[in-house]
């Protein structure tokens, strides 16, 4: 009997007997099934992801292609004890899937393949009460088409009470609810799914049933599927059914090969903010040292040179009652993004937006004492040039002693204070440089840049910030080629 860790295959067979049988797949059908195969390496990593095997298992691989995934579950477990059901609609495809398992030759292992749709017969099973004990695990590419909403499949789904517009989020929705308490999901799917307004109710369905385990993103947009030139930006997701949600495990890797992989563990608020009805999944980019190559000087995190980002504390439609249109005696400037325009501070400024809130005992744990920040818009339109857009506070403009930042601007601040006041203006022209935005567009598909990302981003150390503050402060209009040369000349200095 084959010890678990052992692959059947040699390396690399399987993945010659999907590009065979991607060969022989018709264009028009590719597309209409969503057949786009996981590389060996990826189903290799996926396997890996499953907690330590207890028991007998009961695998779920759903459109499972020629197998490579259940494949790859099967050399890392082993195939005793493991009944493993497996669905692929594609006749074709299934004849290699039932040759792949066949190489699995133990006693105890129970393979069905079953040649039909995935979606018609979770349903059946739900709806009629034939679950059974439920899998223990799934392994999952599903497919990836839009279900256009008068269509068969989106009647099914909705008999489960499941809206969704994909057949991924719908195989994955399906899963869920297939599987049993403590079932592990682990599934590589488009990363739509975690801001797409559509996949909403997907999302809640998802939370409200499961712990997110662990989310893997890859950085490039074409790594994880080469050959098929899929431009998707892939997650591979892992969940557990009915766990209460812990912390979450966040990976990256820039190749297929997983070569230069970093984890890091964040608590769940990071991942789904507190109180969003939208439930967006936030995948935070985890930057390290040499990620930062093509952005000078910068190697430090913003603890080592005494720096703290928050998000604007003031969420205005909590606070209504406070807010006030105009300044006036017992108030404190707010900001907002509109008062941005340009580069420029245009405070106070006649918008929809309030422009300060009162000030008194109850107001200051929502306030800053004025002094000089540099603050960043959370959210930018796709068409703005930069992701980042930073801006400096300067409290010559404003009279009092607190100033509010509204909760779509991150503020840089020391302990909930201002900070130096040519720091802020170099950490302004930093933040604000082609070199900053081009990194972080590698590392996120997000418009939105959260106070996490800008804490996991490196900086230049604080004498370098200084001096840059220094220098912008004498230029007048600072333009984006002034300050793309100006970090050249820094980073210059320092090789
Ligand atoms: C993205 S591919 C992934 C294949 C395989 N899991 C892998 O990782 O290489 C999705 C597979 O699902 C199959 N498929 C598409 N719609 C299906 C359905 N409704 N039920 C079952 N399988 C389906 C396709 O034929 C295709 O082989």
């Amino acid at each position: 009997m084959r010890e678990a860790g052992t692959p059947v295959a040699e390396p690399g067979a399987l993945d010659r007997v999907r590009l065979e049988a991607n060969r022989q797949l018709i264009p028009e059908r590719k597309a209409e099934l969503g057949q786009f195969m996981t590389p060996e390496s990826v189903a290799k990593f996926m396997a890996g992801l499953f907690s330590q095997r207890t028991g007998a298992i009961r695998l779920l691989d759903a459109g499972a292609g020629v197998g490579s995934l259940t494949a790859a579950f099967l050399d890392r477990w082993g195939a005793d004890d493991v009944c493993a059901t497996v669905y692929e609609i594609d006749g074709k495809l299934a004849s290699y899937l039932r040759e792949t398992l066949r190489a699995y030759g133990s006693e105890t292992f129970e393979a069905t393949v079953i040649d039909r749709d995935f979606i018609q017969d979770a349903v059946y099973r739900i709806t009629m009460g034939r679950k059974g004990a439920g899998f223990t695990h799934a392994i999952l590419n599903p497919p990836y088409k839009k279900i256009n909403s008068g269509s068969q499949h989106r009647a099914l789904l909705r008999a489960v009470r499941l809206e969704t517009v994909n057949l991924y989020t719908a195989f994955v929705g399906l899963a869920i609810e297939l599987m049993a308490l403590s079932g592990e999901i682990v599934a590589i799917i488009p990363r739509s799914f975690c801001n797409g307004l559509y996949y909403k109710p997907f999302r809640e369905w998802m939370l409200a049933k499961a712990s997110v385990e662990h989310i893997h993103l890859f950085h490039s947009r074409t790594s994880a599927f080469n050959d098929d030139e899929v431009l998707q930006e892939n997650v591979i997701i892992k969940l557990v059914r009915g766990k209460e949600q812990g912390k979450v495990t966040i990976t990256t890797a820039s190749n297929i090969g997983f070569s230069d992989m970093k984890a890091y563990d964040y608590p769940f608020s990071e991942i789904v903010h507190d109180g969003d009805q939208q439930k967006f999944i936030h995948v935070p980019v985890a930057p390290s040292h040499s990620d930062l190559d093509g952005v000078p000087l910068a190697d430090r995190s913003l603890e080592e040179i005494g720096l703290e980002v928050s998000t604007g504390p003031v969420v205005d439609f909590r606070l209504k009652e406070y807010l006030c249109e105009t300044p006036e005696e017992g108030t404190a400037p707010l900001l907002y993004p509109t008062h941005f325009v340009g580069g420029n501070l245009e405070w106070p400024r006649q918008s929809k937006k309030p422009n300060a809130m009162m000030d008194n005992p109850e107001t200051r744990k929502w306030l800053y004492p004025m002094g000089f920040y540099t603050v960043t818009r959370r959210f930018s339109s796709k068409e703005e040039r930069r992701r980042i857009v930073a801006h400096v506070v300067d409290p010559a403009a404003f009279k009092g002693d607190a100033i509010g930042f509204e909760n779509h601007l991150n503020v840089f601040h020391s302990g909930k204070r201002g900070i130096d006041g040519d720091v802020a203006h170099g950490l302004a022209v930093f933040l604000n440089s082609t070199a900053v935005d081009d990194y972080f567009r590698r590392f996120s598909g997000h418009t939105q840049v959260n106070a996490t990302d800008l804490r996991l981003l490196r900086y230049p150390g604080r004498r370098d910030l200084e001096e840059l503050g220094q220098w912008a402060q004498v230029q007048g209009d600072l333009t984006q080629e002034l300050i793309d040369y100006r970090l050249a000349v820094l980073h210059g200095r320092a090789k």
